[in-house]
């Protein structure tokens, strides 16, 4: 497997790279509860619960477990969102994205979730992947459905915001 530190996904309009903590302001301004809605994760009350997030995502990423990606904007550099490849040590790595309101609904999410499995499908061994999504999240649905992902299970679970999820874990195989 590639060395997750270096790992550089790049499409037409998308740079992915191992997330720092040069993005917390970023982070921290643009993961907001409309965001977190049908997520798990709950928005960060101050900057510094923020900071502690991204240093264990880097502490994931150096034992292996989870790779967390910035989205950029190719020629400006704008900071778009977050996506992950999470537990890649096991035989089901599960796939996860939240794009700044400011740029949903213009294919970034389809891009980006496409340069995650195509990144998979080299450097993994998993036959298939798995994404988890609140069953009213038509766009996240839309794109996992675009990738063939077929519904595995449906289970229900409360976030960390305190609210109901009706989960479908849709299964993308190779
Ligand atoms: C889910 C999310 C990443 C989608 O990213 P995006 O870049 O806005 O999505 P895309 O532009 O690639 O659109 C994907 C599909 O959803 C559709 N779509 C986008 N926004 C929509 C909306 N508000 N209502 C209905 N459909 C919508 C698009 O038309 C496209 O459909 P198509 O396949 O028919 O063309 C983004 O909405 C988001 O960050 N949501 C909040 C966090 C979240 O829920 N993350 C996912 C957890 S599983």
């Amino acid at each position: 497997m590639e060395n997750l530190e270096k790992v550089n996904l790049e499409s037409t309009r998308l740079i992915l790279k191992p997330i720092s903590l040069e993005y917390t302001e970023d982070v921290f301004r643009e993961f907001t509860s409309e965001i977190t809605t049908y997520m798990y994760p709950k928005r960060a009350d101050n900057i510094g619960e923020t900071e502690k997030v991204i240093k264990d995502m880097i502490q994931q990423r150096k034992n292996g477990n989870d790779l967390v990606l910035v989205m950029l904007k190719q020629e400006t550099l704008e900071f778009l969102g977050i996506c992950e490849v999470g537990a890649i040590d096991t035989d089901t790595p599960e796939l996860g994205i939240w794009i700044k309101k400011a740029v949903h609904g213009k294919g970034f999410g389809r891009e980006a979730i496409g340069l995650l499995k195509d990144w998979v499908d080299h450097n993994l061994e998993s036959e298939c992947l798995s994404y988890p999504v609140d069953k009213r999240n038509i766009p996240s649905r839309k794109i996992v459905e675009s990738f063939e992902g077929k519904v595995f299970r449906e289970f229900q679970r409360i976030n960390k915001s305190g609210n109901l999820l009706n989960e479908f874990e849709y299964r993308i195989y190779k």
